[in-house]
């Protein structure tokens, strides 16, 4: 089958550890189903995998890739990209709560850009059925991320204001359809006037360049460019309110002026991903709104590397996917 994997990473230059050729069909152990994949989407995670930089759970190749969308058993699907740890399976106890020390399926050796994959049976979700392939398939990470960010983390309600920095990114796109789909106000930063008239068209009231005073204290922030906006951040959250961080794409360290945090009563959550729980109740709620995830673009497998390098640029808008069949 063909696949797009790594055999040895590159941190100075990640593009040049791409391969794309043909690999052993995976084996589907019990209690897993195989599937056929239609279409993938990238993540920062899959640039850190060439970088060398997530675990690697074998020597030889690793195949790329964590969210993916395709049919399983003749059903249409979209797979659960985090494998069942014990933390995973509390987290499911405790109401979808804690997800720590997820692994992703790329990083225990299940990649999914690939034409075939086996994942748990547990793990493929029917497709919403106004979704293409390239759609589907950005859902599991970036939209996850974002609904636990909003919806769990955050406790969103309608009519609050909502602060989304980076708009042009897979999670904060997504942030910016949720948000706005559940009755929020939302703004948002970017750096570029055409990133910032695309989250307008999705549906933001106001949108800034980075850096810039926003019209409204937000009830919620949505983080994930972080060194580049945290302090933005902290100055444009309102008294009570909550900053949510899943990543820090410009750097993953950020001075903090503790008397704003105290003396306004700020809550800062870290986020990742989002349980089992989490993702099926996404799928109802894109159904239900009939949501689109932003696609940037799609290129076929044999040409992943121009995803990759278009994520480097920071140029894209919305989620860089690949068509596998
Ligand atoms: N914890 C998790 O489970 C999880 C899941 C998904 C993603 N993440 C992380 O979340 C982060 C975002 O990922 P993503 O794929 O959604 O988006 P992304 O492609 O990494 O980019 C996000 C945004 O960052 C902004 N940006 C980058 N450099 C900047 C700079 N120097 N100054 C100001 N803004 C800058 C850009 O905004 P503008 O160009 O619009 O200004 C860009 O649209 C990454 O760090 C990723 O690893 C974490």
């Amino acid at each position: 089958m063909r696949a797009a994997y790594v055999t040895e990473p590159s941190p100075a230059d990640p593009l040049s550890a791409i391969r794309v050729g043909e690999l052993d069909t995976p084996a589907v152990p019990d209690g897993w189903v195989r599937v056929d994949v239609r279409a993938g989407a990238l993540n920062m995670h899959d640039l850190w995998t060439l970088r060398g930089v997530t675990r690697h759970p074998r020597t030889g190749p690793h195949v790329l890739g964590s969210d993916a969308a395709g049919v399983a058993g003749g059903r249409d699907v979209v797979v659960y990209p985090v494998l069942p740890t014990t933390d995973e399976q509390s987290g499911e106890q405790a109401g979808g709560r804690a997800v720590a020390h997820a692994t992703l399926l790329p990083d225990a050796g299940h990649g999914v850009f690939a034409e075939h994959i086996a994942v748990p049976a547990g793990h493929v979700v029917p497709r919403p059925a106004h979704l293409d392939w390239a759609e589907a398939a950005s859902l599991p990470t970036a939209w996850l991320t974002a609904y636990r960010m909003l919806f769990t983390k955050a406790a969103l309600a309608p009519g609050q204001v909502v602060l989304v920095q980076g708009a042009g990114g897979g999670v904060a796109t997504a942030a910016v359809s949720l948000a706005v789909a559940a009755g929020a106000t939302v703004i948002v930063t970017s750096r570029s006037e055409q990133k910032r008239e695309r989250a307008l068209a999705l549906g933001a009231t106001a949108a800034l360049d980075t850096g810039a005073r926003t019209p409204a204290p937000a009830d919620v922030v949505i983080e994930t460019v972080g060194t580049a906006t945290f302090e933005h951040s902290t100055r444009s959250t309102r008294v009570g309110g909550t900053i949510v961080v899943c990543g820090g794409t410009s750097g993953f360290t950020a001075s903090l002026d503790l008397t704003r945090l105290f003396a306004r009563e700020i809550t800062v959550h870290g986020s990742t991903m989002g349980s089992l729980t989490e993702f099926r109740a996404l799928l109802d709620f894109v159904a239900e709104h009939r949501l689109r995830p932003v696609v940037d673009s799609t290129v076929g497998l044999a040409d992943v590397s121009t995803q990759a390098a278009r994520m480097l640029s920071g140029a894209a808008f919305g989620k860089l996917c690949v068509r596998v069949a």
